[in-house]
């Protein structure tokens, strides 16, 4: 079963699921990357530096035996890496063992001090986050478009950037428009407006922590039980199908090869079933009360969205 794909704004075509990698330890994520690709039908990874776990990520790429251009695969920017895009580019491509990626993804708007007490999370001496905020994001924007044009990425995105941040900070100054906006997107934080606002710009929402990442109370959902037993699926497929009906790029993680496969055909399958109804019922679940955000990091900088913790 193969899952369908969706063009980017320059013409580029992503497949609508993609297999995340977040938290999936250096010791399990090589098995889950391979199955995902090989026995599965995966043809999207999502990664980033910041994960830790690339090298492993790109040997299960390389075990599935599966030719490299018939993968998809996306990397990201870590916040201390703004001033040398094409440094931590080069370093990603050697970790994945690729000599492009197909997209990369400005982590989070926001440039943590390079020369910090951390190569990660650098913190101020009150315990902080180290941001440096006279920093000019297009600036990290330029030097991503030059990693365009020398054929290193073929596509460009930003994850974690509002309306507002778009706005003021970025496409007043770009040649390249975002191809994507990769956010929390999920039944308890749908984010509707930020979306519509994205699509009528051309960029391709990406939903990231889909099923509310681990621990999470979505797949306990009364509604999304409710059409998961009259479908005869799993939550887990409607909370993925709803997204993916909604041509929004959904980044499900696993390294669980049951969930792994399900995630996969039981998406397509809901996919196949969900109706506008069903759509429309889904939708109307965040603004009834159970509203959430899973991923609030504590950055200290007003980033512009709704529901965003104080
Ligand atoms: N751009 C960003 O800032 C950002 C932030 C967060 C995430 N992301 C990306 O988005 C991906 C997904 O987000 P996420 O990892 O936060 O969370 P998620 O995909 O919403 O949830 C992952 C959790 O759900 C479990 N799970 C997976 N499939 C399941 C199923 N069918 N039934 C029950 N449980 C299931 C996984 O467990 P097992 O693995 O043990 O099966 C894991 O604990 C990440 O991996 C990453 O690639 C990006």
């Amino acid at each position: 079963m193969a899952c369908p794909n969706i063009k980017l704004n320059n013409g580029v075509e992503i497949p609508l699921i993609g297999l995340g990698t977040w938290q999936s330890g250096p010791n399990e994520v090589a098995s889950a990357v391979e199955y995902a690709v090989k026995e599965v039908g995966y043809r999207h990874i999502d990664c980033a530096w910041a994960y830790g776990n690339e090298k492993e990520v790109g040997e299960g790429i390389r075990r599935s035996g599966v030719p490299r251009s018939e993968i998809f695969i996306t990397s990201k920017l870590w916040c201390t890496h703004h001033q040398r895009v094409e440094a931590a580019v080069d370093e990603s491509l050697a970790n994945l063992g690729t000599g492009y990626l197909d997209l990369y993804l400005m982590h989070w708007p926001i440039h943590l001090n390079p020369n910090g007490n951390d190569p990660k999370f650098p913190k101020r001496p009150d315990g902080t986050r180290d941001v440096l905020t006279d920093w000019k994001i297009s600036d990290t924007w330029k030097q991503m478009e030059a990693c365009v044009k020398k054929g290193k990425i073929r596509a460009i995105g930003v994850s974690n950037c509002s309306q507002k941040v778009l706005e003021e900070q970025l496409l007043p100054f770009v040649e390249m428009v975002p191809a994507v906006d990769q956010l929390e997107i999920h039944l308890y934080n749908p984010q509707h407006k930020l979306v519509e606002f994205l699509k009528s710009k051309g960029i391709v929402p990406q939903a990231y922590s889909p099923l509310g990442s681990t621990g999470s109370p979505l797949l306990g959902d009364e509604t999304a039980a409710a059409l998961a037993k009259k479908y005869e699926l799993q939550p887990a497929d409607i909370l993925l199908g709803y997204l993916v009906s909604k041509d929004i790029v959904t980044l499900p993680k696993s390294v669980t090869p049951a969930r792994i496969e399900s995630n996969f055909k039981g998406t397509l399958a809901a996919v196949s079933k969900l109706t506008k109804g069903d759509i429309a019922q889904l939708d109307a679940v965040a603004a009834a009360g159970k509203q959430k955000r899973f991923i609030t990091p504590p950055w200290g900088v007003d980033l512009g969205f709704d529901n965003w913790p104080q």
